[in-house]
C-alpha cells in the first residue's frame, strides 16, 4: 500500500532522515519505534506532505505521491493524527469532529462517521457539547483519532498517540487502535512506547539517528536482544 524508498530529509543543513527504507501492506499495523529525536515524525511529515522530501520516493497504491499537496495526499486517503493531539480547544467535541470531514468524499458519510466514532468512543459522546480544550489529555486524543478517522482514512498515521497519557489511557489507546485496524484501516504508528507498539505491530521499524537500523515482524523485534537492551531496560 505505502511504499517508501532512499528517503532523504534535512531540515535546512541538518540532514535527518538517510536512505530510509519503509512499507506498509493493505491491512497491517506497522510500527516504528526510535528515541525522541530519531527522525519518526519527519517520516510522518514526509508521507503526509507537510515537508518535501530532499530525494527518494513515496508511492501509495502505485502512485508516487512525492509531488502532491498535503490535501491531495489526504483525499488520497492518508490521514496523519499529529503528535500532541493539535485539536481545536475552543470548538465542542462535535465541531471538532466535524471539522475532520472537510474532503469532499467524507461530507457525505459526516453524521454516519459520527456516530461510528461516538461508538467506538462513548466518553467522546458523552462530552458532546464539551470544549476540546477542557478535556484530560487520555480524551484529547481519543478526539484527535477520531477526528481523523471522520476523514475516512485508507490509511491512518499515528504521531506518538500514547505520549503524556496514565497507564488507563495508555492501555484504551492501543486497544483503540486494534479496534480501528479491524475495522479495515491500515495503521502505522510512531512511538516511543516500545514495548506496546510492537505488541500490537504485524511488523515494525526500529529508527536511529534517521535511519532504520532494523526492522521485523512484531513479535521478532520484542526478543531481538538490541531492542531489549535499548528500549525495555531489559
Ligand atoms: N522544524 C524543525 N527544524 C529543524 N530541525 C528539526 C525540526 N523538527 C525536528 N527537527 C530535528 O530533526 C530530528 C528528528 O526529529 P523528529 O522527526 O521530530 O524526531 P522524533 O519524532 O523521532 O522525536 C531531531 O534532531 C530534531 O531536533
Ligand atoms: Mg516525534
Amino acid at each position: 500500500m505505502l511504499s517508501i524508498d532512499k528517503l532523504n530529509f534535512s531540515y535546512g543543513d541538518l540532514k535527518v532522515l538517510w536512505d530510509i527504507e519503509l512499507e506498509v501492506h493493505e491491512g497491517e499495523i506497522v510500527s516504528v519505534v526510535g528515541a525522541n529525536g530519531a527522525g519518526k515524525s519527519t517520516t510522518l511529515k514526509n508521507i503526509s506532505r507537510l515537508v518535501k522530501p530532499s530525494s527518494g520516493s513515496i508511492t501509495f497504491n502505485g502512485e508516487k505521491i512525492n509531488d502532491l499537496e498535503s490535501h491531495q495526499v489526504v483525499e488520497r486517503g492518508i490521514v496523519q493524527v499529529p503528535e500532541g493531539r493539535k485539536i481545536f480547544p475552543d470548538m465542542t467535541v462535535l465541531e471538532n469532529l466535524r471539522m475532520g470531514s472537510y474532503i469532499k468524499n467524507a461530507k457525505k458519510d459526516r453524521e454516519a462517521n459520527v456516530e461510528r466514532v461516538f461508538s467506538m468512543f462513548p466518553r467522546l459522546k458523552e462530552r458532546e457539547k464539551q470544549l476540546g480544550g477542557t478535556m484530560s489529555g487520555g480524551e484529547q486524543q481519543m478526539l484527535a483519532i477520531g477526528r481523523g478517522l471522520m476523514t475516512n482514512p485508507k490509511l491512518l498515521l499515528l504521531d506518538e498517540p500514547s505520549l503524556g497519557l496514565s497507564p488507563l489511557f495508555v492501555k484504551i489507546i492501543f486497544e483503540i487502535i486494534q479496534e480501528i485496524n479491524k475495522q479495515g484501516v491500515t495503521i502505522l504508528l510512531v512511538e516511543q512506547n516500545v514495548f506496546q507498539s510492537l505488541k500490537i505491530a504485524d511488523r515494525g521499524y526500529v529508527l536511529e539517528t534517521g535511519r532504520v537500523v532494523l526492522s521485523g515482524s512484531g513479535s521478532d523485534l520484542l526478543s531481538n536482544d538490541h531492542i531489549k537492551k535499548a528500549f525495555l531496560g531489559m
